[in-house]
C-alpha cells in the first residue's frame, strides 16, 4: 500500500548538482548539536522491516515467520538484529486507560508477547507509531483510528518499555508544524524513553507528509538516526530530488552533503533497503547496499527474508560492507571526487584503513581513478580489498577500477606508514567533512594531543546516572570550560568507588586501572570553547552500589561538580 498523494514538495539545496565540481570537499554547515547519548545505536542500526514488502498486510504470523527466517537465513548472524513492525499494527481505539493496545486480530497474542518470541530468537523489538494524532496509514485513511501519541507520550514510551520494546520508529505524518515545533515534538518522545528506562533506539522520521526537514538540520542531538528523505521505492533513479518516491541515486545525492552529521549514535537514514525486491539489475542492487554501508546509514533490509535468492543473500551478508557500516568511529563517507558521473567517497575505519567506492552514476562502463593521498593516506605501497570480489591487489598509490554502469567498486585500503597520526584536527566544528580532499583525516582515536590548556578550577563536571539495572549502571558526563581559554584535546580522570568497572562508552575512549578511570575525547568532541562544554557517556558493572565519583581533574586540574 502507497500513498498516492504526498505533501508539499521542497527545493532542497544540497541536490546533486550542486556538487558537480571536480575534487571539490562536500562542505555543509557544521553543527555543534550534542549528538543524542542513549548508549544505543552506536554503529547505524541493523535489521528488518515490514513496511517495504508487506505495508498494512501485516500480522503476528508474519512477524514470527520473518524472525525465524532472520536466524534460519543466516541475516542474524551476519549482524542484523532488529524485527521492526512497521504502520498497522495498533488498535484503532486505546484501551479505556488510554493505553496503546495491539489489534486483536492481526496479533491476538500481544505486543508483548510478540517482543518475547523475537527476543528469544537473539533478536530485538521494533515498533512503529506517530507524534501527532494519526499514524501516516491512518492519515490516508488506509487504516482506522486516530492513535498517535500526542498527550501520551509518557504513556506511550512506558507502554513500549513494558512490551520490551528495543527499536522505535517514529513518523511524523502530518503537513502541518514548523521545524522547530518538530524538534519539539521529537524532543518530547526522546525524554520519554530516557524516562522509561529502557534503552530504546529513537529513529525518527520529519519528511512524512511534510515539507523535507529531514536534510535541514543535525537530528544527532534529538534521535539516533533520522531520515533524510521521502520515502525510498525499487528503482534506481525516480527522477525526483527530494519528493515521493525516491530513487537510489537519488537518496544518495541528497545524504551524501550531510556527511558530518554522522557520529556513533546519531545517522544519517536512507530509509529501509530494497535490496532482493525487483525494480532493479544486480549492478544495482549491489550499489544500493554498498552505498548504505559506506554512507553508515542504517541497514534495515525490507525484503521477504522467508524466500531471499541466492544473489539477494550475497549482497545483504556481504561481511566485507557490514564491517565497513559498522565501523566503531562511526563515521559516513566523504565525497573526494565527482565530475557529474563518477563520484569517489571514502570512510576513515578504526584500524587506520580507510574504504573508498568508486561508484558509476554513469550509464555505461568507466574507468574511475583516485589515490591514497586523496583519501587521506601517506606511504607508497597499499593493499586493496575488493569487497565484492575479497581479490587484494598491491598499489603504490593509484586506486583504480572499471565499473559498470550504476555500478559501485568497494576497497577497504590498507597500508601506509602504519597508524595515523593521532591528531584531531579540530574540535566539534570540524567533523570529517572539511580539507579539499574532503577527509580520512584524523587518526583513528584521536587522544588528547596538547597537554593542559586550562588552568586550575576552570572546569565544572556534571555527572549523572541515567539508568541503572542489578549489575551496572549508565553514566553521562558532561565537562564544561568554565575557564578563558579554550581546551584543545581532553582527559578526564576519576576514581570509581566500589569495585565499579567500566565496560563499555561513547563519545569518548577510556583506559581504566585499578579505580582509576581516563576518560579521553574522541575526533570531534576534543575542543570545549570557553562557556562551552561536551558530554560522553559510558555503561559500567558495579558492586553494590553506584555511588558517584568525586575527585574529576581534566588536564591534570582539579574540576568542581554540578
Ligand atoms: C511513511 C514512512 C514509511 C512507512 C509509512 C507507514 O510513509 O516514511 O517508511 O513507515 O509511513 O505508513
Amino acid at each position: 500500500m502507497r500513498r498516492l498523494v504526498r505533501g508539499r514538495r521542497m527545493a532542497i539545496a544540497l541536490a546533486a548538482g550542486l556538487l558537480v565540481t571536480a575534487g571539490a570537499a562536500t562542505m555543509l554547515p557544521t553543527s555543534d548539536a550534542q549528538a543524542l547519548e542513549n548508549g544505543v545505536g552506536r554503529t547505524p542500526a541493523m535489521g528488518w522491516n515490514s513496511w517495504n514488502t508487506f505495508g498494512c498486510n501485516i500480522n503476528e504470523t508474519l512477524i514470527r515467520q520473518m524472525t525465524d527466517a532472520m536466524v534460519s537465513s543466516g541475516m542474524r548472524d551476519a549482524g542484523y538484529q532488529y524485527v521492526v513492525v512497521d504502520d498497522c499494527w495498533m488498535n484503532p481505539n486505546r484501551d479505556s486507560a488510554g493505553n496503546l493496545q495491539g489489534d486483536p486480530s492481526r496479533f491476538p497474542s500481544g505486543m508483548k508477547a510478540l517482543g518475547d518470541y523475537i527476543h528469544a530468537r537473539g533478536l530485538k523489538f521494533g515498533i512503529y507509531q506517530a507524534p501527532l494524532d494519526r499514524t501516516c496509514a491512518q492519515y490516508f485513511g488506509s487504516y482506522p483510528g486516530a492513535t498517535g501519541s500526542q498527550g501520551h507520550e509518557t504513556q506511550d514510551a512506558r507502554q513500549f518499555a513494558a512490551w520490551g520494546v528495543d527499536y522505535l520508529k517514529y513518523d511524523w505524518c502530518s503537513p502541518s508544524g514548523s521545524i522547530d515545533d518538530q524538534v519539539r515534538t521529537f524532543a518530547r518522545m526522546r525524554d520519554a524513553l530516557a524516562a522509561a528506562g529502557r534503552p530504546i533506539l529513537y529513529s525518527i522520521n520529519s519528511n512524512s507528509i511534510h515539507s523535507k526537514t529531514g536534510p535541514q538540520r543535525n537530528w544527532g542531538d534529538v534521535s539516533n538516526m533520522w531520515r533524510t528523505t521521502e520515502d525510498i521505492t525499487n528503482t534506481w533513479n525516480s527522477g525526483q530530488t527530494n519528493g515521493y518516491p525516491m530513487g537510489i541515486q537519488n537518496i544518495v545525492d541528497v545524504t551524501v552533503p550531510l556527511v558530518g552529521y554522522a557520529r556513533p549514535g546519531s545517522f544519517n537514514d536512507m530509509d529501509m533497503m530494497e535490496v532482493g525486491r525487483g525494480g532493479m539489475t544486480d549492478t544495482e542492487m549491489r550499489s544500493h547496499f554498498a552505498l548504505w554501508a559506506i554512507l553508515a546509514s542504517p541497514l534495515i533490509a525490507g525484503n521477504d527474508l522467508r524466500n531471499m535468492n541466492a544473489a539477494t543473500q550475497t549482497i545483504l551478508k556481504n561481511q566485507n560492507l557490514i564491517a565497513i557500516s559498522q565501523d566503531t568511529l562511526g563515521l559516513q563517507a566523504s565525497q573526494v571526487s565527482f565530475d557529474g558521473t563518477r563520484r569517489v567517497l571514502a570512510k576513515r575505519l578504526a584500524n587506520g584503513d580507510v574504504a573508498v567506492a568508486l561508484f558509476n552514476q554513469g550509464a555505461g562502463a568507466t574507468t574511475i581513478s583516485t589515490s591514497a593521498t586523496a583519501i587521506g593516506l601517506s606511504g607508497s605501497s597499499f593493499t586493496l580489498l575488493d569487497a565484492w570480489t575479497n581479490a587484494t591487489s598491491s598499489t603504490s598509490g593509484n586506486i583504480s577500477a572499471s565499473v559498470p554502469g550504476h555500478g559501485t567498486v568497494v576497497f577497504r585500503v590498507s597500508g601506509g606508514p602504519g597508524t595515523p597520526t593521532a591528531t584531531p584536527t579540530a574540535g566539534p566544528t570540524a567533523t570529517p567533512t572539511a580539507g579539499p580532499t574532503a577527509t580520512p583525516t584524523a587518526g583513528p582515536t584521536a587522544t588528547p594531543t596538547t597537554g593542559p590548556t586550562t588552568a586550575p578550577g576552570s572546569c565544572q563536571v556534571t555527572y549523572a546516572i541515567t539508568g541503572q539495572w542489578p549489575d551496572g549502571f549508565q553514566g553521562d558526563v558532561t565537562i564544561r570550560n568554565t575557564g578563558t581559554a579554550p581546551v584543545n584535546g581532553w582527559s578526564l580522570r576519576w576514581s570509581f568507588a566500589n569495585g565499579q568497572q567500566l565496560n563499555q562508552a561513547w563519545s569518548a575512549s577510556y583506559t581504566q586501572s585499578g579505580s582509576q578511570v581516563t576518560a579521553t575525547n574522541v575526533s570531534w568532541n576534543g575542543s570545549i570553547s570557553p562557556g562551552g562544554a561536551t558530554s560522553f557517556g559510558f555503561i559500567a558493572n558495579w558492586a553494590g552500589s553506584n555511588a558517584k565519583p568525586t575527585a574529576f581533574t581534566l588536564n591534570g586540574a582539579a574540576c568542581t561538580t554540578a
